[in-house]
């Protein structure tokens, strides 16, 4: 496996392949990974001849109160798994993305109002100006991220549309833990006391899911369905709770009748997790969709 660190360098080498008519797949990250990441770099060599995965804790993502100096970090092992995974270069840019005086941003303003975009103000901003960036110096064919973040997934495939980026978006499902807890980077920032309430948000939405498998369709009622499962989050406290349009992240009616995306997210304390599903109600109502 390959490391670059100069961002020149890394365009080159795409460059390279893509003249040699190899289709280039790019995994972005942010490090520390764990099987959810490592599913998505199947997914990414399963759609491609060469993989890149790139390791970069953007700063302009994180808020100036939020948990950048305390996200893990771990090169060696970073590396070690991505040998191991058939990673063709870990591209991980030595010194950052930015130009000291960057000045230029990618923002979206209408699926970034809701969800994470209004508990962390600027945070799409600098996820969709690195993602852009990283586009720009991977030259990818397909790019793969995660359905964990839900919203990210949505923005990045309008911020491609829009940009008319030539990438193909890939997604690959939540990877869970035994107990249910989606796989995160930021887990192992949980306390005890946290960790042993975290699995909550899942058995919440797998309430949702089967209340609306029995033939729920009513917002209100999921929502205190939801509710309910998630009981006393203490050490935590709920940020949102939200049934929206799957593709749109608008407000739907009181019932449901087109898919929607049930999204929550809740601060524990120094780390906020989230976690979602879809509920398609062009799906069977009875049947139970493999997760
Ligand atoms: O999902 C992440 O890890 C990050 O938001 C991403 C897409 C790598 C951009 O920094």
């Amino acid at each position: 496996m390959k490391i670059i660190r100069d961002t020149h360098e890394m365009q080159a080498w795409s460059s390279d392949r893509r003249r040699e008519g190899l289709r280039v797949g790019v995994v972005p990250t942010m490090g520390y990974l764990h099987e959810g990441h490592l599913s998505l770099v199947r997914l990414a060599k399963a759609e491609s001849d060469v993989v890149i995965l790139t390791l970069f804790v953007n700063p302009t993502q994180f808020g100036p109160n939020e948990d950048l100096e305390r996200y893990p970090r771990d090169f060696e092992r970073d590396c070690a798994l991505c040998e191991a995974e058939g990673v063709d270069v870990l591209f991980a840019p030595s010194g950052g993305v930015y130009a000291e005086d960057h000045t230029v941003y990618v923002v979206e303003d209408v699926l970034s109002a809701r969800l994470c975009g209004a508990s962390r103000p600027g945070h799409f901003r600098g996820v969709l100006t690195v993602v852009a960036k990283l586009f720009n110096l991977t030259l990818p064919d397909v790019a793969v991220f995660g359905e964990k973040d839900a919203q990210q997934l949505r923005l990045i495939r309008r911020m491609t549309r829009d940009l008319n980026f030539p990438v193909k978006i890939l997604s690959g499902p939540i990877v869970r833990e035994a107990d249910g807890l989606a796989m995160s980077s930021r887990n192992r920032n949980l306390d005890a006391a946290s960790r042993a309430v975290a699995p909550r948000l899942n058995e919440a939405l797998r309430a949702a899911e089967k209340a609306f498998a029995g033939g729920e369709r009513g917002v209100q009622a999921l929502r205190t369905g939801i509710l309910k499962a998630l009981g006393d989050l203490a050490p935590g406290e709920l940020d949102y709770l939200e049934i929206l349009d799957d593709q749109s992240l608008s407000e739907v009616g009181e019932t449901i009748r087109s898919p929607v995306l049930v999204a929550l997210a809740v601060r524990f304390p120094g780390v906020r997790l989230i976690d979602n599903t879809t509920l398609n109600p062009e799906e069977s109502p009875h049947a139970n969709r493999p997760k």
